[in-house]
């Protein structure tokens, strides 16, 4: 186990990987197209490996080559049975995304993923699927994986989502493209919208309006050209080490600032953060390099509608209202306690042994910023963006800080730590 010391400075500049969520849903769409899909700057993370593996495993020749995936797509109705389980990992996109397509598939599968994954509410999708027709069963009956699906002729629906999950507004978007009318998922706050921009890319028909996001049933899908922008959530750890960490200055090249992932930029702006947006392009998915400076922050409250927008990167943001003078009140992210880990507990058991002034509350916490942060062992309970968070916060404290399970960022930020030490030296 290797340890992280204060650091005098982030400089330079970083390329981040690619965005998650677009590259499972380029493998995904590209999959279930007529002809070839050719995706550029893909997250060659476990979690979009994992993709990969379940589609080729339903017969989709994938060629990963150096600086380009190309996906031989089989068309809407071209998957095959897999021979074994689909093991989706640690992913919960994978595993939401792909119920929504196996639902519709002309045989059974069975589902499953790692010991969190195991643990992860699977409810908020059978439901819906269900509602159209799906045979999903949770075989533990835990409602959790492992699934068991057996494709169905689907009807459309019009689904009320209770919570603002791009996971469950996709599976059911994807289960309509097999439905037997239109489908349409109304979701309390609109979430991440990669799905709809990229379904009418590959030729989908797709209306949004509000927070409804709607689909008809399509004879065929056609591959296109994708290129992945910077996964902001990625971004969002240089972006704090570069505000928290006196004589930093980073430029972070070609984010993704899509509005419905943006509010990492907005709650940083707020704080005080000295954040320039150059070479913005609004055209697709928009992006723009982002000059980050060494900036004194303070405490703000984070609640409402933009939750779903920063909602991967509220650990980060509580090491940043660690670091910031005053007190940062977070609410209405209850959704915390269901990702990877739970998240309210674990940032209040790690924040707290590296000295932090932090609470814990339902749907969120409570930061006194501003207290020294002493260096610890900390346990990312095996979560990415745990792991990500303790290692910024690493280079804040005073002293030496041990992250167990520190390798878990392999989920979907391989070069993180190498990207770190590079920037620590310029
Ligand atoms: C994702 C949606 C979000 C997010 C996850 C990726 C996606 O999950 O937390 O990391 O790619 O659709 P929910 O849909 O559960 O909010």
């Amino acid at each position: 186990m290797s340890t992280i010391h204060n650091s005098n400075g982030l400089r330079g500049e970083i390329a981040i990987p690619g965005d998650k969520s677009i590259s499972h849903r380029a493998v995904m769409f590209g999959s279930l197209s007529d002809g070839l899909t050719e995706v550029t700057n893909f997250l060659q993370g476990a979690d979009c490996l994992s993709t990969i593996d379940c589609f080729r495993k339903m017969g989709v020749e994938i060629e990963n080559t150096p600086g380009k995936i190309l996906i031989h797509g089989k068309g809407l109705h071209g998957l095959s049975a897999p021979s074994s389980v689909l093991d989706t990992g640690n992913s919960g996109t994978t595993t939401r995304l792909i119920s929504g397509i196996l639902a519709a598939q002309p045989f059974e599968t069975t589902l499953t993923g790692d010991a969190s994954i195991q643990k992860r509410p699977m409810r908020r999708i059978m439901e819906p699927l269900s509602m159209m027709g799906a045979d999903i069963t949770s075989i533990n009956g835990n409602d959790c994986a492992p699934l068991r699906i057996r494709g169905s002729a689907l009807h459309g629906i019009h689904y009320h989502s209770k919570v603002a999950s791009a996971q469950v507004k996709s599976a059911i978007l994807l289960a309509g493209l097999y439905a037997d009318g239109e489908t349409k998922v109304t979701e309390p706050v609109i979430s991440r919208n990669h799905s709809e921009i990229m379904l009418r890319c590959f030729g989908a028909e797709v209306k949004t309006e509000g927070t409804t996001a709607g689909i008809r049933p399509q004879p065929h899908l056609t591959g296109q050209q994708v290129h992945v922008p910077g996964d902001i959530s990625s971004a969002a750890y240089f972006i704090a080490a570069g505000l928290c960490i006196p004589h930093s200055e980073l430029l972070i090249k070609n984010v993704g600032i899509n509005p419905t992932r943006d509010g990492i930029l907005k709650v940083a702006l707020a704080m005080g953060g000295d954040i320039t947006i150059l070479n913005e392009n609004r055209e697709g998915e928009p992006t723009a390099d982002l000059l980050v400076k060494s900036s004194r922050l303070h405490g703000i409250t984070i609640q409402g509608d933009i939750i779903p927008t920063l909602i991967d990167e509220l650990p980060i943001i509580n090491i940043m209202a660690a670091a910031a003078e005053g007190t940062t009140i977070i609410k209405d992210a209850a959704e915390l306690k269901v990702k990877e880990s739970n998240r309210i507990d674990v940032m209040v058991e790690n924040l707290t042994a590296m000295g932090a002034d932090i609470t814990g509350t339902e749907d969120g916490m409570i930061i006194e910023g501003g207290k020294p942060l002493y260096g610890a062992i900390v346990d990312s309970h095996l979560d990415h963006r745990i792991a990500m968070s303790f290692a910024v916060a690493a280079l804040l404290a005073e002293g030496e800080t041990t992250i167990k399970g520190r390798d878990c960022v392999n989920i979907s930020f391989p070069s993180f730590y190498e990207d770190i030490k590079t920037l620590s030296q310029s």
